[in-house]
């Protein structure tokens, strides 16, 4: 296993996030911290929700394309991106395996325990793959991943629409940066739809949405050493038309002051102040195709699952 993100630097950047998104106004904080290891168990929770549907359509398509992905990728390392569990990625373990072209397979997180143990159980289903886990932050650290195409880049479960629009492009295009000749991106995408299933599959009724919200409270409050009361807050979830994204926040229930020890910060918030923990961006495919465009990417092919509820699309670099 490679750690890029040593203990240190993981606090260095959680001390830089909260002090700016604390600090702004309106006060922000990026949803990469909500996934410590109780957070990555509460998106799998998530991901078994009715309401939640991304997981289920993705695994749909999944299962009916990957067969498909496999033969026209080729791939000898699947490099997954923001990986959590790799439960559906297995779908595309198997049908590589099957092709006969896979070595490798190399998870990259920001969650490190979470990472292991899911690599763990991979390596212990696959024998003859050799799986490499990487905790690293891929807006960090893709120059770092290993090279030698064919390898398929795989970034899934709509975690594209969890970055602000310019940090996309950023994203977008350092993949683009380090994929050579052979390499293939394979994006999931959420797509727009009716805004009263959007919110609800981002306001679960039994409010498990609404724990993985807060946690990101009480990872400040361990890591930082300060007293948020996450009870304190309301989930909230909104759909934002003129962006086409769900934006979660919290807002404050009462005028109350927080302390982060840490930083030596101290944190006021209006009673029914809202501070937003993430968007979550859903697309059309053309604004897709464009956005790849512009990162110097082709879409070659894009599925949906029959009810065009989600995207997956493969894509190569430009020529
Ligand atoms: N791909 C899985 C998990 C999606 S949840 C699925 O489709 O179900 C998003 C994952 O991205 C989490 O496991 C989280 O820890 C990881 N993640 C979030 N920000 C990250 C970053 N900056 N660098 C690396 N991993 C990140
Ligand atoms: C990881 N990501 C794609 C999820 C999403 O749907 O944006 C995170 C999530 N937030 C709330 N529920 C799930």
């Amino acid at each position: 296993m490679d750690r890029f993100l040593t203990a240190d630097d993981l606090e260095k950047a959680l001390r830089q996030d909260v002090r700016e998104g604390l600090t702004a106004s309106p006060k922000t904080l990026p949803p990469k911290w909500f996934y410590d290891e109780h957070g990555s168990a509460l998106f799998e929770e998530i991901t078994r929700l009715e309401e939640y549907y991304p997981t289920r359509r993705e695994r749909e398509i999944l299962r009916a394309r990957a067969g498909e992905i496999a033969a026209a990728s080729g791939a000898e390392t699947l490099l997954e991106l923001g990986a959590g569990s790799g439960e559906k990625t297995r779908l595309l373990l198997d049908a590589l395996s099957e092709a006969g072209t896979l070595r490798a397979y190399v998870p990259v997180d920001v969650s490190g325990d979470f990472l292991t143990a899911a690599a763990g159980h991979i390596a212990g289903d696959y024998p003859a793959l050799a799986v490499h886990a990487v905790v690293a932050d891929y807006e960090q650290h893709l120059h770092l991943l290993p090279s030698g195409s064919p390898r398929l880049f795989v970034f899934l479960g709509g975690t594209i629409g969890n970055f602000l629009p310019a940090d996309r492009i950023a994203f977008l295009s350092g993949v683009r940066a380090i994929m050579e000749d052979g390499d293939a991106l394979l994006l999931g995408a959420d797509l727009v739809k009716d805004p009263e299933r959007l919110v609800r599959a981002y306001d679960d009724g039994q409010g498990v949405t609404a724990a993985f919200n807060r946690n990101v409270l009480r990872v400040i409050n361990r890591r930082l050493d300060a007293d948020f009361d996450p009870l304190g807050f309301d989930h909230v979830a909104v759909w934002d038309a003129h962006n086409e994204w769900i934006e979660m926040r919290l807002r404050s229930l009462a005028d109350q002051t927080v302390r982060i020890r840490q930083l030596d910060l101290t944190v006021r918030f209006a009673e029914g102040e809202e501070m937003r923990t993430e968007i979550s961006a859903k697309f059309r495919p053309d604004r897709l195709r464009a956005e790849l465009g512009a990162a110097g990417l082709s879409l070659d092919t894009l599925w949906t699952d029959e009810a065009g509820d989600f995207s997956l699309s493969l894509s190569r670099p430009a020529l």
